[in-house]
């Protein structure tokens, strides 16, 4: 059963359609990533799955429940590490962890132990009395992080967990995010970080415009919209009209992406290199989700 369910889910803010009938079936213990272009509805989704925001439209069930008879305990099981850092910074490390344990009514002692516990998981067991301004960027995040799984939840979500991260602390917190893996920890991960939903996720949703464009294993993707290789024509003015051409009388599917041509989908017997003249530049690589992102949601900045 799904853990997480949603029908035809939307929320319109005037004249915003934030959201536009989104139906989703999260499955329990699974990594979900959650991938598009800033303004494309996702922190609003993640806002009415959470609880935060009421629907426009549409109907969400957590564990089979629907969320409007069952507020108190979805938040119970659900572990929320928000994008922007919201610690106290009045309190103490320690402190800020055992505040957040009241709000789910966990008993002292528990709280104590489990503080100690995942301080230590993330490796800030030397700043158990620091004040929150004393703690880098790294620290206050891997914070954040300690403090969403204080109420041992079996959903976590997770906005931009990395963001920002030297490379160590961001291996840390994948090898975390994967370890939860064998606690049966249902995780719906936004990111803008191609890699981390590739190693992270089973499957992602790219979304675009409210809407989820496509949804599958990061591999499925990959393989559907671009194939195990891409090939990259840097073009000249005069070449470009005569290597467009060719593309197309070959059938290939490639995309116009001004001085840089991508093409998709080659096989091993369908070599370019006869394409290119010398005052241009061929290099093809493995393809990647990023390949698959500006496949569906554009290459052009959307603000
Ligand atoms: N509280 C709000 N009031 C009005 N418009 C909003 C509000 N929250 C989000 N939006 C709009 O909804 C759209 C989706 O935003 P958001 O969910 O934040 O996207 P994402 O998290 O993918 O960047 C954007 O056009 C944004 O401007
Ligand atoms: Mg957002």
């Amino acid at each position: 059963m799904a853990i997480i369910k949603t029908k035809d889910l939307t929320k319109r803010f005037k004249d915003v359609l934030a959201v536009d009938d989104v139906n989703l079936e999260i499955e329990e213990g699974e990594c979900f990533g959650l991938l598009g272009p800033n303004g494309a509805g996702k922190t609003t989704l993640i806002r009415m799955i959470t609880a935060v925001s009421p629907p426009t439209k549409g109907k969400i069930w957590v564990q089979g429940k629907d969320l409007k008879d069952c507020h108190r305990e979805a938040k119970a099981m659900m572990g929320v590490i928000p994008q922007l850092d919201n610690l106290d910074p009045d309190l103490t490390v320690f402190q800020n962890l055992m505040t957040f344990a009241r709000y789910f009514n966990i008993p002292k002692n528990e709280a104590r132990r489990r503080s100690v516990e995942l301080l230590a998981l993330f490796k800030l067991e030397d700043k158990y009395n620091s004040r929150i301004r004393e703690l880098s960027g790294g620290m206050r995040r891997r914070l954040l992080l300690a403090r969403g799984l204080i109420n041992m939840p079996m959903i976590l979500i997770l906005d931009e967990p990395t963001l920002g991260l030297d490379p160590q602390a961001k291996y840390l917190v994948w090898h975390k995010l994967t370890e939860l893996n064998s606690e049966g920890v249902t995780r719906i991960l936004c990111t803008h970080n191609m890699e981390e939903a590739t190693v992270l996720c089973d499957r992602v949703a790219i979304m675009h415009e409210g809407r989820i464009v496509s949804l599958d294993a990061p591999h499925a993707l990959i393989s559907r919209y671009v194939g195990s290789e891409v090939w990259e024509i840097e073009v000249n003015s005069e070449g470009r009209d005569r290597i467009i051409q060719e593309l197309e009388s070959r059938g290939l599917d490639f995309e116009d992406g001004g001085s840089e041509i991508y093409v998709f989908h080659v096989t091993d017997d369908q070599s370019l290199t006869d394409l290119v003249s010398h005052a241009e530049r061929l290099k093809h690589r493995p393809a990647t989700l990023e390949d698959v992102f500006f496949r569906l949601t554009g290459r052009s900045l959307v603000e």
